[in-house]
């Protein structure tokens, strides 16, 4: 547990079981003795549960946020005296706003209403919902909400593009433009245009101007229910992230950081640090790496009691901070990361004292590089993303040893590394997203192989023959391309208490449960409308991945073959990465919010912890 302000999850619970809370004499300066409850009605008086309630402190930069339980009863946990803004959101209805001053316990109620507006209801939808509701009457229809699925989210959450209207021309002119650019938005003058968006460009336009347009929309919002038991329980922490002081007026301003839905969703062209990924370290405190160019930022600390971020720079060769992607944290507390001064390599941070060690690879081995990702296996080796294949690190030696990808160029694609996990055998994995294939690189006789993932069959069958024969001539860029049949597995997670590989199939919709020592391969679907990113499994064989597309994350639990999704309070969080914690009984879940800046932790609390707080707020 790390310190929500100077308290453990237990001394809260201790304290607010003895409902004596005057009698309680805070344990540091900046007490964190402060309750705030309240209840939450709708318009027609009725009690709301699944309500997401968010406080933030006027001088502060860290938000959280409960939901309503089926009474329509909020409880904060204790948080530090002082000014706060309150606010109050549900689906289909607007945002409630105030302000209190705490000090005292506070009891704050809100009263939703109803949104009317048609356009103001769509601008406040999740990404999984705004697809949802795309049209699907007809077999024309799925093929190009297929595509808008597959080829228009991975650079950006589908809520942030379809929040905007365009007519057909206008549709036709962002996609000339969207089939030319990088996941940065930077337009690659030497490349093809991407051959999907290009070969669909027209009807794709028209498609969307059907739904998105000008005129009568095509679009059915659909309705998904709040949160209950245990995802109504969750508590929500969000850090912000300084804005980078270079970027000049009138940029150097955040207009919207997502925290009120019905501002729609922000853009990522904001002028902050880039937060990937994000880790806990063991004294508690939050690290994030950096893959935007800046002067200051490699990876960051932010203290999780004051909020305060400490950038610490890798100096690049031209004097820029080194950007760095993937991150791990090995069983003693170190944190590894990749960073590129010049030629991709690992860096090695000592949270206590904040040093850092960088490492290259030696000429003739590919860096690290591609979308990196970072992992330990169960021998104490790190290992790393390298654009072709994957890199073992050997801190004790500090030599690299260097695995191939045995399928790299073809002519749909080549296999760039994005995901990768290490077991607990010493055995490394990655994943070759555009063209669907698991590599795995063996710790024991430093040899590759690869699984490869089977197509969506149902969606091949979609495609008229004349169409799939032209794709067979297509080349796919990058990642995030695809076609509509891929399984696109991303980023993965291993079992470190087992011998499981979970991969995120960002474009199947599935999770692939790859059994380490035997490889047979099964797959796991999401629930509707949610697509996986990355994995982490925490100690009791879950696997939990981030929904980059929406605005959750979800556990899966094989033994009960069960599902939770958990909201987030931000829309446009597009979380790319996922850590989980588990200490003195609590379990906290880690998501660096890549679009809007922010590291959120989210704390599992039981219905113990609840009641605990409903009689101290008596
Ligand atoms: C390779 C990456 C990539 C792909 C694929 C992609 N985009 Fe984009 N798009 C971007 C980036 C980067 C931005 C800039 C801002 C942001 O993401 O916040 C952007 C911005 C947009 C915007 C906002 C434009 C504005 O002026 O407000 C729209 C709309 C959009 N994209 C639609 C689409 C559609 C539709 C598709 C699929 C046909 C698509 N994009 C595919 C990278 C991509």
């Amino acid at each position: 547990m790390t310190k929500p302000p100077c308290f453990t999850f237990a001394d809260l619970v201790a304290f607010a079981a003895t409902a004596l809370a005057t009698a309680f004499v805070p344990a540091c300066a900046e007490a964190a003795d402060a309750l705030l409850s309240g209840t939450i009605k709708s318009g027609s008086g009725a009690a709301m549960g699944g309500v997401t309630v968010s406080a933030k402190p006027d001088e502060g930069t860290i938000t959280t946020s409960v939901f309503t339980d089926e009474a329509g009863n909020y409880y904060f946990p204790p948080l530090a005296a002082g000014k706060y803004r309150v606010w109050a959101q549900a689906l289909g209805f607007d945002t409630a706003r105030g302000e209190v001053d705490l000090g005292p316990p506070r009891q704050h109620d809100f009263m939703l209403s109803p949104i009317t507006d048609f356009e103001r209801q769509v601008r406040q939808l999740p990404g999984d919902l705004m697809l949802a509701g795309l049209p699907e009457e007809t077999a024309d229809d799925l093929r190009m909400k297929r595509l808008v699925r597959n080829n228009c989210t991975g650079c950006h959450t589908p809520s942030y593009i379809l929040q905007h209207r365009f007519d057909e021309a206008g549709w036709s002119a962002i996609i000339d433009l969207m089939k030319r650019v990088s996941v940065y938005g930077a337009v690659v003058p030497d490349r093809a245009p991407n051959g999907i968006l290009d070969f669909h460009q027209k009807e794709l336009a028209a498609y969307l101007a059907r739904a998105r347009g000008p005129g009568e929309s095509a679009m059915r919002i659909k309705q998904r229910p709040l949160p209950t038991g245990e995802a109504a329980r969750a508590m929500i922490q969000e850090y912000d992230v300084p804005i980078d002081p270079d970027v000049g007026q009138p940029y150097n301003v955040v207009t919207n950081n997502g925290s009120d839905w019905s501002k729609g969703t922000p853009s990522g062209v904001m002028p902050g640090f880039g937060v990937h990924d994000s880790w806990f370290d063991l004294d508690g405190n939050l690290w994030f790496t950096c893959n935007v160019p800046n002067r200051y930022l490699t990876i960051a600390k932010i203290d999780t009691r004051t909020g305060e971020v400490k950038p610490l720079k890798v100096t690049a060769a031209n004097g820029l901070a080194a950007p760095a992607h993937g991150m791990t944290r090995d069983e003693k507390g170190i944190i590894w990361f990749n960073v590129n001064p010049g030629r991709g390599g690992i860096g090695r941070l000592d949270p206590k004292t904040e040093k850092i060690d960088v490492f290259i690879p030696p000429q003739g081995m590919s860096p690290t590089g591609g979308a990196t990702t970072v992992d330990h296996d169960g021998k104490g080796k790190i290992w790393s993303s390298a654009p072709d294949g994957a890199l073992r690190f050997d801190p004790e030696t500090e030599t690299f040893t260097e695995f191939k990808s045995v399928t790299y160029k073809t002519p749909n694609g080549n296999g760039l590394t994005y995901g990768l996990a290490a077991d607990r055998d010493g055995n490394g994995y990655w994943a070759e997203m555009i063209i669907d294939i698991v590599a795995r690189g063996d710790g024991a006789t430093g040899k590759s192989s690869e699984i490869r993932l089977p197509p969506i069959q149902a969606e091949m069958d979609k495609v008229p023959p004349d169409v799939r024969k032209h794709y067979a001539s297509v080349f796919a860029p990058d990642f995030n391309t695809p076609f509509p049949w891929s399984q696109g597995p991303r980023r993965m997670g291993t079992d470190k208490n087992g011998d499981v590989l979970w991969v995120g199939d960002s474009w199947g919709g599935n999770l692939a449960r790859i059994d380490t020592h035997t490889l047979a391969t099964t797959f796991v679907p999401l629930p509707p409308n949610l697509q996986p990113y990355h994995v982490h499994v925490d100690a009791s064989h879950n696997a939990w991945t981030n929904l980059w597309m929406t605005d959750q994350v979800a556990r899966y639990e094989p033994g009960a073959d069960k599902w939770t999704v958990f909201d987030l309070p931000t829309r446009g969080s597009e979380v790319r990465y996922v850590s989980v914690e588990e200490r003195n009984g609590t379990t906290q879940v880690v998501m660096p919010y890549y679009r809007t800046r922010k590291v959120a932790v989210m704390t599992l609390r039981s219905e113990g912890d609840l009641a605990a707080l409903k009689q101290a707020a008596k």
